[in-house]
Parts: C-alpha cells; sequence; structure tokens
C-alpha cells in the first residue's frame, strides 16, 4: 500500500473533491484528503480503505492560512509520502460585490482560489521532476472563459488565471521531458454544496437540469485528460458548447448577456 502512488486532493471533504478521492482510490492510488472539516475526511478515509484496501491520510487544514501549504507538505513528509498527483480543488464563491466585500474576505478568496494553488504546484514540481512522474489537475471553472461578471469580481479572474497557469506549467514540462501533465479542468454548473456554500442554492436551482452535471462524470473529464496531457479540458456537451460561444459571440454582446445574468447569482438582495 504504501508503494501505491498518492493523490493529495484539497476540498475533499465535499463535492468534487470527495469525488476525485472516490476516483483515485478506485484506481488503486493512495490518497491524502485535506480540508478544514476533519470528521468528513476521517469518515471519508475509513471508507476508501475498506472498499479499495488503500493506504489514506488525513490534514486538517484552512488553506486561507500562510502557513497552509507548507502544514499540509509538512505533515506528507513526517508521514514518509510524497505527491505524485496533486488536484487543487479547494474553493468557494464570495457573495456580493468587489465594492462592498472587505479586503479581508478578498485576500482569503485569492489565498484559497489563486496563491495556495500555485504555492503547492511550485512545492511538489521539484520532487516531481526528480521521480519523472507528475499528474497536476487545477480545477477552474467555465466562468474562467466568460467575461466578466458583475458582482463576485474575482471568481472568473482566478480562474482565468488558473487556465494560463496550467497550460504554462504543462508547456513548461512537456518542453523539459520531464513526464509531467497538468491539466486545468473547467466546470460549468456541478451537483456539489458550492451552492449552499455561497448561499446561491435558490437561483442556482431556478436553472434547467440539463445545464447541470454531476460531480462523477467532471472528476473522470479531469483525470482522462491529465493522464492524457491535455492541458485544458471543459467536461459535458454543453459546457463545451458553451465554452465554443464565448469565442464566437461578438464581445459587447457577450459582456451584456454576463451582466443580465451574473446579476441572479452574485448581487445580494437590492443591489
Ligand atoms: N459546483 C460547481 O458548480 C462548480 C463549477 C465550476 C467550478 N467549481 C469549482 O470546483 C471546486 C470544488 O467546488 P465544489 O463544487 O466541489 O464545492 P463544495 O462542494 O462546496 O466543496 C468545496 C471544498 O472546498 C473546501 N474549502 C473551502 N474553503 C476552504 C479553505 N479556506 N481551506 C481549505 N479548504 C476549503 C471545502 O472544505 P471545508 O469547508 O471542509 O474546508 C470543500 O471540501 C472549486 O474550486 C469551485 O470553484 C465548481
Amino acid at each position: 500500500m504504501a508503494n501505491n502512488r498518492l493523490a493529495l486532493i484539497t476540498g475533499a471533504s465535499a463535492g468534487l473533491g470527495a469525488e476525485f478521492a472516490r476516483q483515485y482510490a478506485a484506481k488503486g492510488w493512495d490518497v491524502a484528503l485535506t480540508a478544514r472539516r476533519l470528521d468528513r475526511l476521517d469518515a471519508l478515509a475509513r471508507e476508501l480503505e475498506e472498499k479499495h484496501k488503500i493506504a489514506t491520510i488525513t490534514i486538517s487544514q484552512d488553506l486561507a492560512l500562510v502557513k497552509g501549504v507548507d502544514t499540509i507538505l509538512r505533515e506528507l513528509k513526517e508521514a514518509g509520502r510524497y505527491v505524485d498527483a496533486l488536484v487543487n480543488n479547494a474553493g468557494y464563491g464570495l457573495p456580493g460585490t468587489f465594492f462592498d466585500t472587505s479586503w479581508k474576505d478578498q485576500a482569503a478568496f485569492i489565498r484559497v482560489l489563486y496563491t495556495a494553488p500555485i504555492e503547492l504546484v511550485h512545492k511538489v514540481l521539484p520532487g516531481m521532476v526528480e521521480r519523472k512522474f507528475g499528474r497536476i489537475i487545477n480545477v477552474a471553472s467555465l466562468a474562467g472563459y466568460a467575461p466578466g461578471a458583475s458582482g463576485h469580481t474575482l471568481y472568473g479572474s482566478v480562474k482565468a488565471g488558473l487556465i494560463k497557469f496550467s497550460e504554462s506549467v504543462h508547456a513548461e514540462a512537456q518542453a523539459a521531458g520531464h513526464n509531467i501533465h497538468c491539466t486545468a479542468l473547467c466546470p460549468g454548473f456541478t451537483r456539489t454544496e458550492f451552492h449552499d456554500a455561497n448561499g446561491t442554492r435558490e437561483a442556482a436551482d431556478q436553472s434547467p437540469d440539463w445545464i447541470w452535471m454531476k460531480a462523477g462524470p467532471v472528476v473522470e473529464a479531469g483525470i482522462e485528460a491529465v493522464t492524457k496531457g491535455q492541458p485544458v479540458v471543459v467536461p459535458g456537451a454543453v459546457n463545451k458548447g458553451l465554452a465554443t460561444l464565448t469565442k464566437l459571440v461578438p464581445e459587447p454582446l457577450g459582456r451584456a448577456v454576463m451582466k443580465q445574468q451574473s446579476k441572479r447569482f452574485w448581487m445580494k438582495d437590492g443591489d
């Protein structure tokens, strides 16, 4: 079991992260699970150990903390393990507009969704280069393709940044011949706890059924893409169509549609 490859998955206590853990474990990988809610991580770890006879490590950590990444990597090192696959998945949406949200909340958001994933990639890469194997999935979003939203201003920005970052890391690793693949996974609406966590469940539930995907096929697409060495993947036919549309629709029209639609999701009552 200690000879299995290890996948480190952030945000593994719910949604896509828990599904990544289930799918990697089903493939015989050991998994290191991190998020803040340790009870959930421990319950998932027990489930996966029993079902797949793999080894697990659980680490409770808030990625908004400056020491978050180092603490996770130190705990792995103390357990004598190194990262073969990294899934940067932890994330949430910050409700409200940029104008009326505190800098403390915005700074924590940038750290969890952008700085911490990049820091993790930077710090696991040397080991991957040394062992000539690495698989990195950065969970971005279809929002990274769309024009800027009126409200929740940084979400699309950090996700767009993660897409470009993933492409560049992938290109750099390929150029150097390291056998390291890096993929940005860009889901659209996916049934997880995301919309409960950011208070947009009611608005999200008004979206038609056909626009939603389950976590299973989204994660499957991410793992398949990183295995093949595909730098960006948009899961599902509907999301692929929407991603293509963002490139074809004239920019002023795209911005107008986004402004009208985003109001439903990101603005507080009365805004
Ligand atoms: N669901 C969608 O429609 C959708 C669409 C596009 C992209 N995404 C992206 O998919 C990723 C996963 O989201 P999800 O849909 O699976 O949402 P979710 O079910 O709400 O899960 C979010 C995970 O992130 C963790 N997390 C949140 N804040 C954290 C912090 N400060 N430190 C450490 N972990 C933290 C949560 O764990 P704890 O609360 O236990 O810390 C939880 O495990 C996110 O990056 C999101 O932006 C989601």
